[in-house]
């Protein structure tokens, strides 16, 4: 892909900090909207994790199941975040809170990286979240609520894409 262009279709990258909740629902939420809406933008969707602590392993059960209630599939499968490799490779690298966009910025070592790097809820015209709340620890309201955010985020990636 020509970065320079500005038609070329973009690749996205959604990050939290276990890649088994927040980042893995947005990959599959993100990947439905615009199969639906908009697939004409989109080169490649992807996921990862800051910390590595699930490496290989399958989404969080509850993220799993309260998604696919409302028809997301959660198939990725959790990897860590690959400095050298993921901020040449992504268009957009897509922290889900500030300690992720804070941790991101640390990895990146030229402007040009630093540039590709945005919190998730800067999408979310009119929301009232500046972040999406790890639910890692909560019940399964904490699930619904990310979904909730995560849903009104794509669409409004979705429309900044196509400007
Ligand atoms: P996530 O949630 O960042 O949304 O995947 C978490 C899941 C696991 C851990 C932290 C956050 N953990 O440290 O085990």
């Amino acid at each position: 892909m020509n970065n320079s262009n500005k038609t070329a279709r973009k690749r996205v990258l959604f990050v939290c900090l276990g890649n088994i909740c927040r980042s893995p629902a947005a990959e599959a939420i993100f990947r439905k909207r615009v199969l639906e809406k908009g697939r004409d933008i989109i080169e490649e969707i992807d996921s990862a994790g800051l910390n590595g602590y699930h490496n290989g392993e399958m989404a969080d059960s509850r993220m799993i199941r309260v998604a696919q209630r409302r028809g997301y599939n959660i198939t990725s499968i959790s990897r860590k975040f690959n400095p050298n490799i993921d901020f040449d490779k992504f268009d957009f690298i897509i922290g889900m809170d500030d300690f992720n966009v804070k941790e991101l910025k640390n990895l990146a070592k030229k402007a040009e990286h630093i540039s590709k790097i945005s919190k998730m809820t800067d999408y979310g015209d009119g929301i009232s979240y500046n972040a999406v709340p790890d639910p890692y620890y909560g019940g399964d309201e904490g699930f619904v609520k990310v979904l909730d955010i995560l849903e009104k985020c794509s669409d409004g990636l979705i429309t900044k894409l196509r400007l």
